[in-house]
């Protein structure tokens, strides 16, 4: 359960970077052959600095680990830059020592996409699952691309962007209209069977999200919320979005 202690407040940004790439840290020197479960996005990208500044230092050693990312654009090419493996690549992976046949990020461009999500949650499951699942929160409460709604889906699969969801990421693209409508997201099965769960959340723009999480109450109208119930989950934050 989500308790006060597991709540951590910093001073901005970078701080909330650092303490919750320690945790991440501190996972993969005590599991050198770990499962990270990653995400991209503003949130992730300082995390990825200091993970990338440890392993140069020695810190951390990356070449046991492997690593399954929440979602992708569908559809899109890899090579595409704002697609999420080029952002993996480009942030993370070409800066340390992973063997990138150890990272999987889904793949927007496959030909059957519901083919696709079994075999990516039938192989997480065979490499043993995820021991820490790194999250950003949307403005709407969105955990990977599982978007507000009456439902909520167990399994990885192919899912409609909300409107305020494509506004949001309009600003990574050259206009609105190159957003691709469709995404491919791990479930909520696959969000909440990690081991531990490490939420990072910056910017008052997300205030009203982290008060729905730590309002008590769960709502599918919010899939962040559903986060309070894991037994092993951290939320870092900034003062800008624990005050609003
Ligand atoms: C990205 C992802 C999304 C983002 C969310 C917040 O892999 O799963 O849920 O975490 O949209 O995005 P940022 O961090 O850009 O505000």
């Amino acid at each position: 359960m989500l308790t006060k202690d597991r709540v951590i407040v910093c001073k901005d940004y970078d701080e909330m970077s650092r303490r919750a790439a320690d945790v991440f840290a501190d996972y993969i020197r005590e599991n050198p052959t770990g499962i990270l479960g990653l995400a991209t996005g503003s949130s992730p990208e300082g995390i990825y600095t200091c993970l990338i500044e440890d392993n140069k230092a020695g810190k951390i050693d990356f070449s046991g680990i492997k690593s399954y990312n929440l979602d992708e654009y569908y559809p899109i090419e890899p090579t595409h830059e704002q697609s999420y493996r080029y952002f993996m690549n480009d942030r993370l992976f070409d800066h340390v020592n992973i063997d990138k046949a150890n990272t999987f990020v889904p793949d927007g461009k496959c030909a059957d996409p519901d083919a696709f999500c079994k075999a990516y949650d039938e192989q997480v499951a065979a490499a043993g699952g995820v021991g820490i699942q790194l999250l950003g929160v949307g403005r709407n409460g969105h955990i990977g691309f599982n978007e507000p709604g009456d439902e909520l889906i167990g399994a990885t699969h192919l899912t409609a962007l909300c409107e305020s969801t494509i506004d949001a990421n309009s600003r990574f693209f050259e206009t609105r209209d190159d957003v691709p409508r469709h995404a491919i997201t791990m479930g909520m099965d696959g969000i909440l069977s990690a081991e531990c769960i490490v939420l990072v959340v910056s910017g008052k723009e997300k205030h009203e999200a982290l008060m729905m999480l730590l309002s008590g109450k769960y709502t599918t109208n919010a899939p962040v919320t559903l986060l309070r119930s894991h037994k092993n989950v951290y939320v870092f934050c900034d003062e800008a979005a624990y005050n609003g």
